[in-house]
């Protein structure tokens, strides 16, 4: 992909073509091929329909579309994650030659990227993972793209990669976040605040709609109201449109003829994993990957109202107290996301630079949202303890805010509407402001069973309680 290589992209399926008329769009030449051959053809007309066929060839087969590209090449995967990946590259590695590079573009495990970077790099080729977001209109028009790879790698696909990227005031929403797995690690964790932000919005809806009585339209229209605002994001943006949505067969609100039970491919369930085998627990990404999961038991749901009888009562929220209850729990899901980046990076040794991930998150990707701006400007300014939460701007929001994310988790509770990020938002706000907690006890009862030992507030370790002496 430097001015010399040439590009190719395997994969037509949803991503893969938009990608593909993005990338033709921007002037570059482009091959192009997919697992089933009749695809391509299909492409290949939607390319002419758009006026972009000239500087496209198809071919019926990776291996046709390896022997049509002059070396050196750059091919994109747009596959998805897992064996098809595997099995893909397997066939690529006897076809390509040194100075050829792969690309992986799906949502791959970071952990299966390091291998496979070892893998190729050992064939004396050149990979990199990269973390694509915004979804089928993203790819087409400017997704926001998280590159990890080698320096020098980079730099011979950046051209291209800037070009088809979103552009945040004129900046392109795509960088190198570091080498090997650091790109689809920024991408998964993306994807975990994704989950979190998503179910913070649907318990606000819920409170809106079986707590206020509100109608879908009339909850949608305070959405789009509030899109104008702090909370101006996409995902706010898009709840105002489906929520005003109506259902051509029925007439009814769209959302009122959906199953509410939530699907999840698993880069969510990801980054709980990441972040508890870390030591730091993302508390509300953790609980909207437990409601996504919850969700899905529509049965086991039906059959726990027909035993405990549904509880939710009427509440008294003002849609000022819901915005801001909104806004604290953005706040603290996307700060519980870059602590997992934080701890990452220095795990793996990848330096991720936390300001401009939050700048390649500005536009293009799903979480895009204005309060992204202040937190690029945060994290490049000193932060306390190194704490996004302690940064002068956010801390003087949380303090005027966090209030109304406390009353609207106490009206949840006492009236029997399940918020379980909201809550977990608070409960993250308050242990994060005590600067002594409850773990004393949990370190005293250890110690009691296993003789696991305490530091002393005096700084003495390994100390043990007078449960032992009564026992000696
Ligand atoms: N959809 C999104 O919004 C989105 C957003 C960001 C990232 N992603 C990621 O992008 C990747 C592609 O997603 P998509 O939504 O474009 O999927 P998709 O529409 O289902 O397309 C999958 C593509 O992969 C091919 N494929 C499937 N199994 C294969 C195999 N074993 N070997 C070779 N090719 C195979 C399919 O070929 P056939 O035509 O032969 O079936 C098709 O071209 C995934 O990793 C996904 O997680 C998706």
């Amino acid at each position: 992909m430097t001015d010399t290589a040439t590009l190719g992209l395997y994969g037509l399926g949803t991503m893969g073509s938009a990608l593909a008329l993005n990338i033709l769009d921007k002037g570059f030449g482009l091959y192009v091929s997919n697992r089933s051959a009749k695809a391509v053809p299909a492409f290949v007309d939607e390319a002419r329909d758009e006026g972009l066929a000239e500087r496209l060839t198809g071919s019926d087969s990776l291996e046709d579309m390896v022997k049509a590209m002059p070396a050196p090449r750059a091919i994109i995967l747009m596959v998805p994650s897992g064996r098809p990946v595997d099995s893909t590259i397997d066939t690529l590695i006897p076809l390509l030659e040194d100075g050829d590079t792969i690309i992986d573009a799906g949502n791959s495990d970071f952990r299966e990227t390091r291998a496979r970077t070892a893998k190729v790099e050992d064939a004396g080729l050149t990979y990199i993972g990269m973390g694509v977001s915004g979804g089928e209109d993203g790819a087409r028009h400017g997704p926001s793209i998280m590159v990890g790879g080698t320096p020098e790698a980079w730099d011979a696909v950046r051209p291209v990669i800037e070009a088809i990227s979103a552009k945040f005031e004129g900046a392109p929403c795509a960088d190198h976040l570091g080498p090997d797995g650091a790109g689809h690690f920024v991408k998964t964790v993306h994807n975990g605040i994704e989950y979190a932000d998503m179910q913070l919005i649907a318990e606000i809806y819920g409170l809106m709609r079986y707590g206020r009585g509100d109608t879908p339209a009339e909850i949608g229209k305070v959405f789009e109201g509030w899109d104008d605002g702090p909370l101006g994001s996409y995902l706010v943006e898009i709840t105002g449109k489906v929520l005003q949505a109506t259902d051509t067969e029925t007439g009814k609100p769209a959302v009122d003829v959906i199953l509410d039970a939530a699907g999840q491919k698993g880069t969510g369930r990801w980054t709980a994993i990441e972040a508890i085998r870390m030591g730091r627990s993302a508390s509300i990404i953790e609980a909207a990957v437990a409601a996504r999961a919850l969700s899905s038991e529509v049965g086991v749901r039906a059959k726990g109202e027909d035993i405990f009888g549904a509880c939710r009562a009427a509440i008294d929220l003002s849609d000022e107290i819901l915005h801001d209850a909104l806004l604290v729990g953005r706040i603290l899901s996307y700060a519980q996301g870059f602590r997992i980046l934080k701890a990452a990076s220095e795990e793996f040794d990848w330096s991720i630079d936390m300001a401009r991930t939050a700048e390649v998150w500005r536009a293009g990707c799903i979480i895009r949202s204005v309060l992204l701006d202040d937190i690029a400007s945060a994290f490049r300014s000193d932060l306390p303890e190194g704490e996004l939460i302690f940064a002068p701007p956010l801390v003087d929001r949380l303090k005027a805010a966090s209030l109304a994310l406390r009353k609207t988790v106490c009206a949840a509770a006492t009236h029997g509407h399940a918020t379980p990020a909201l809550s977990s938002a608070l409960f993250f706000l308050d242990t994060m402001r005590h600067a002594r907690g409850t773990a004393d006890v949990i370190q005293a009862q250890r110690d009691f069973f296993g003789r696991h030992g305490f530091v002393r507030l005096d700084g003495r370790e390994d100390q043990h309680g007078p449960w032992w002496d009564d026992a000696g």
